[in-house]
């Protein structure tokens, strides 16, 4: 399987995993045929790279660090949520609590592995969709940093509902394709405490996870909002879920840019450590990054070519690749090469085709 643009879709090419929308309806089974109708189809809807089965790749588990059944329930839930908030219903909290229960479960046996980029998004249902994906990142950073259960799932509560205060926020500022004014900013800059004043009288969700919609936006060196607190000031969950937010916006397209690639996020990430985040929560998370997730085709320093099959724990810049091709022409057969093996050998070039 490989992830690709949706422009440099062919007619011939089969969906490797299915497609959902943020409302957690199917839009297309893995396995489908794509035709340019599909084709067609999902660019209205607004995404913009999908997973093709690559028959040389056949073998490879592709499967995602949390399962699509998870993830979708989660949209689904937060989907139903803000629902009744707009409806100024009494919040229950019970369904996304059970979805946090499952998001830890399937991460917390997993100490070892590497985050993959993998999610295919709309911009329509853009907020649940990067919710999700931002417990996803924060519960695995809470693993990393060696967090019991309990504190995985305070943590999860709190993240998922981060945005939560963006559902009073009028639809016309918060999806602005242009640059804000000064005053719609400051109306943005309210959902920190609408999304704590939702959150902070709820039985079923702790103060110090409520805090996590107030705190997301302060930055470790006093820059962010709403207080401008400044470095262990900051709830550490807090701390965490600025880390992973971030970097899952800087790695998706928004309706007003397109996104890094990953290595640049890295290095702002790595660039802003101790200035906008905590450097520890960077350090224990960029190393869980895979820099070049599987199925990425990729060009060696020595000119042979193939794509990533495996990551090395820790060493995002070297993981195992499968070999095809030397300079264009095809090798007499595939070779695997473990990059951190090899001195040598260096990935020099994505390849986009
Ligand atoms: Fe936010």
């Amino acid at each position: 399987m490989r992830l690709i643009s949706l422009d440099k879709v062919r007619e011939d090419m089969v969906l490797g995993r299915s497609i959902y929308r943020g409302n957690g309806e199917l839009l297309l089974k893995s396995g489908t045929l794509l035709s340019s109708r599909y084709i067609q189809r999902l660019k209205d809807f607004g995404f913009t790279y999908v997973y093709v089965y690559n028959e040389l790749l056949s073998d490879i588990n592709f499967d995602d660090i949390v399962s699509d059944k998870t993830r979708v329930q989660a949209i689904a839930c937060l989907h139903d949520l803000t629902n009744n908030v707009r409806k100024g219903r009494i919040v229950h909290l019970g369904g996304v609590k059970e979805s946090v229960e499952n998001i830890v479960d399937e991460l917390i046996g997993s100490r070892d592995i590497m985050f993959n980029i993998s999610n295919i998004l709309t911009f329509d249902e853009y907020t649940f969709q990067h919710s999700v994906n931002v417990t996803i990142i924060s519960v695995m950073i809470g693993v990393a940093m060696y967090y019991n259960r309990d504190k995985l799932l305070d943590l999860g509560m709190g993240v998922i509902l981060h945005d939560l205060g963006k559902t009073l926020i009028p639809g016309e500022v918060i999806n602005k394709p242009g640059k804000l004014t000064n005053e719609e900013y400051e109306i943005v800059k309210m959902h920190t405490w609408h999304g704590y004043e939702i959150l902070r009288s709820n039985p079923q969700i702790k103060v110090t996870s409520a805090h996590v919609a107030l705190q997301h936006h302060e930055r470790y060196n006093g820059s962010g909002y709403p207080r401008g607190l400044r470095g262990k000031h900051i709830l550490e969950f807090a701390r965490i879920s600025a880390v992973a937010d971030v970097f899952d916006a800087m790695t998706n397209d928004r309706c007003y840019r397109s996104k890094f690639p990953i290595h640049k996020v890295y290095e702002y990430l790595v660039d802003n450590s101790a200035t906008g985040f905590d450097p520890i929560i960077v350090d224990n998370f960029v190393q869980k990054i895979a820099l070049f997730p599987k199925g990425t085709k990729i060009l060696l320093n020595d000119g042979r070519s193939g794509f990533v099959i495996k990551q090395n724990f820790r060493s995002p810049f070297n993981p195992i690749v499968r070999l095809f091709w030397n300079n264009g022409k095809d090798l007499p057969k595939p070779v695997e090469v473990d990059l951190l093996q090899d001195e040598n050998l260096s990935i020099t070039d994505v390849i986009e085709d």
